[in-house]
């Protein structure tokens, strides 16, 4: 018998080197009790929390939860069935509802997660004989979902407008082509230049897709991302997001004024294939998208600690992912992943969660 494991040792090797310096293990950290958006207990102790995507703190808002605990009671904990057999309820109608005004767009659509989103649009537009053409530096999703159709990829040099264009010129001008970018890069907390991008894209005759899982509901005068921030969201075809994130609970979406949008929920696996998220994960989902579009404060208020942790860092010598704060993620650079786990861990003992330090192994392998 082959072991189909084997593939792994090198993983296995990665990590029993890593524990054995003593380093506690950085991908196995509890929550304890979670006190609010900010403070949990982690081994016991009160924790400041540094590095979740809670952007916006709606997962202890009182409006939110109350939508969320009303939703339970009128609707049961579960749909056990897809969109498109028994699974749409009233609040997943209301929740795309919300995205749609949220964006002032023509059509949404909820997903499962934000994974599944991208996994289910990339592949579903972009079949045999088209082109994906994105960015190295890309969400595994998007990844995935390139692996999950049957289009052509094609990579470029993250965030190089020139490398993009180049590629672009190299394909068949007749072919389909979906370019597929992020608004902030959550590896570096860098933003796209969307507004040149966008426009060598269209210039080629491709169809874009930006995913904001990291800039919805920060980014841009209505948190609508940086294709809003960059004055170019009417020339983006599909936008991906998440609720993970600055909404505050789980689930994915695409909105978009493509007007034969709708027939995607037949034809999309990722959204056909699977149950449909709990009604009271769409209510405090709309919640709190319908409280983010009145969200400027806290928009102002987090702007303000990117900028004051990022000169904090600079200023102690650290190398940063960016030299201005350009997004609420603020990247610390450290020499090795050995390096970094230490750090993790003595910022930990000091009652400071930050994000984990990333293991990066090739294109498609990042951590969220
Ligand atoms: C850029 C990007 N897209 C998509 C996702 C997936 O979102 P979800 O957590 O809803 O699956 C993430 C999650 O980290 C992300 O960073």
């Amino acid at each position: 018998m082959t072991d189909l494991f084997s593939k792994f040792d090198p993983l296995i090797q990665q990590r029993e080197t890593l524990l054995a310096t003593g380093v506690t293990d950085p991908y196995n950290l509890v929550m304890e009790k979670v006190v609010s958006p900010t403070v949990a207990i982690c081994n016991g102790r009160e924790t400041i929390l540094l590095g979740t995507y809670n952007y916006m703190g709606m997962t202890f808002d009182e409006d939110v939860i109350a939508a969320g605990k009303d939703a339970l009671d009128k609707f049961g904990s579960g749909t056990t069935g897809s969109r498109v057999l028994n699974g749409t309820y009233q609040g997943h109608k209301e929740c795309e509802e919300a995205l749609k005004e949220f964006y002032a767009m023509d059509h949404a659509m909820v997903f499962s997660t934000g994974y599944q989103a991208n996994l289910g649009i990339i592949s579903t537009i972009a079949g045999k004989g088209d082109y994906v053409i994105l960015d190295i530096d890309s969400h595994a999703s998007i990844y995935d979902g390139c692996a999950m159709g049957n289009a052509e990829i094609v990579a470029f040099r993250h965030n190089d407008v020139e490398a993009l264009e180049k590629r672009l010129k190299r394909l068949p001008p007749e072919a389909g082509k979906l370019v597929v970018l992020e608004g902030v890069y959550s590896m570096l907390g860098d933003i796209a230049p969307l507004k040149e991008m966008i426009r060598v894209s269209k210039e080629a005759g491709a169809m874009v897709l930006v995913d904001e899982a990291h800039s919805m509901g920060f980014i841009g005068e209505n948190g609508r991302g940086v294709a809003e921030a960059q004055g170019v969201l009417d020339d983006v075809d599909f936008i991906i997001g998440t609720f993970s994130k600055s909404v505050g609970t789980v689930g994915g979406f695409c909105v978009s004024n493509h007007p034969k949008f709708e027939i995607l929920r037949l034809v999309c696996r990722p959204y056909v294939f699977t149950a449909s998220l709990p009604p009271s994960v769409v209510a405090t989902a709309a919640t709190s998208i319908r409280k983010l579009m009145h969200g400027s404060n806290k928009r102002a208020h987090l702007w303000e600690n990117s900028k004051i942790l990022h000169k904090g860092l600079r200023d102690l010598g650290f190398t940063l992912g960016t030299d201005e704060p350009q997004s609420a993620i603020i990247a610390v650079i450290m020499p090795d992943l050995e390096k970094g786990a230490m750090m993790w861990e003595a910022l930990l003992e000091e009652g400071l969660y930050g994000a984990c330090p990333r293991v990066q192994s090739g294109p498609g392998s990042r951590r969220t």
